[in-house]
């Protein structure tokens, strides 16, 4: 066991950077093709994380679609899902959301400590509830993930929890798709905000594979451990 699992960084983002727009409907950025991909990528993790800004804004169901992928889970002896992971500051959740509601599966929630009564109140029993500090602190949240047997844990945004794991140097790999268009609107949430990246012009990223899926493109960066 190391000591923090192997953290993969996936977004979908515009040409022009952007991971939504500010309408109310959630923006498609892949098509069918990646979507099967990113299914596939989660199968072959222990745990999916997202920031509970994308709870409340998309509702993701976060599971393994394909039958036969969970059924190969299942064969070697792991859920059929990952472990579903969520960290928050404020623990303003909703028990009914589909991170909670969708799949057998054990849900962690990494809440800041001023607010963990109050999340585990209206949680209930609908997720674990753990205190990782004020503010949430990644090392501690990645040693207990490893301590709970994660090895391989896939980050699925928003902006927010994106540059949180760059900036930290706590990202072993980005899997980039780009969509081929424009958002055009600097309202809209951006792949990353301001921040001290360990990747700058002097410490470039290396760009392991490229390609094109349908009319996205692909592109997997590994990131050198700091
Ligand atoms: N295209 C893609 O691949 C993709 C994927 C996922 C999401 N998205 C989009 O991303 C947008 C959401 O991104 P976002 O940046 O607004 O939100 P986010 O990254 O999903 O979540 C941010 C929230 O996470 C919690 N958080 C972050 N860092 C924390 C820390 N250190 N300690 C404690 N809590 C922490 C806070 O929750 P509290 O507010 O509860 O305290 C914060 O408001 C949505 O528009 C969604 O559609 C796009």
């Amino acid at each position: 066991m190391t000591e923090r699992p192997y953290v993969l960084l996936s977004c979908a983002a515009s040409i022009d950077g952007y991971i939504d727009d500010t309408t109310e409907e959630r923006l498609l950025l892949s098509n069918d093709e990646d979507f099967d991909r990113v299914d596939e990528v989660r199968a072959g993790c222990d745990a999916i994380l997202v920031g509970a800004n994308t709870i409340r804004r998309d509702n993701p169901r976060l599971l393994v679609r394909s039958e036969e992928r969970r059924k190969a889970r299942v064969a070697r002896g792991l859920p059929e899902s990952p472990i579903k992971v969520t960290f928050t500051a404020r623990g303003d959740l909703d028990p009914g959301a589909k991170f909670f509601a969708a799949g057998g599966v054990e849900k962690i929630v990494y809440c800041s400590s001023s607010a963990v009564d109050s999340c585990c109140e209206r949680l209930g029993d609908v997720a674990t509830v753990v205190d990782a500090g004020d503010p949430v602190d990644l090392d501690t949240m990645l040693a207990d993930l490893a301590g709970r047997g994660v090895q391989r844990l896939m980050v699925e945004g928003g902006g927010t929890v994106h540059t949180q794991f760059l900036t930290a140097g706590l990202a072993d790999e980005l899997q980039l798709v780009i969509a081929p268009f424009f958002v055009g609107d600097s309202a809209a949430p951006r792949f990353v905000g301001t921040g001290q990246f360990p990747h700058h012009p002097g410490n470039r990223m290396t760009l392991e594979d490229v390609r094109p899926i349908g009319d996205v493109i692909l592109a997997r960066y590994l990131l050198t451990r700091s």
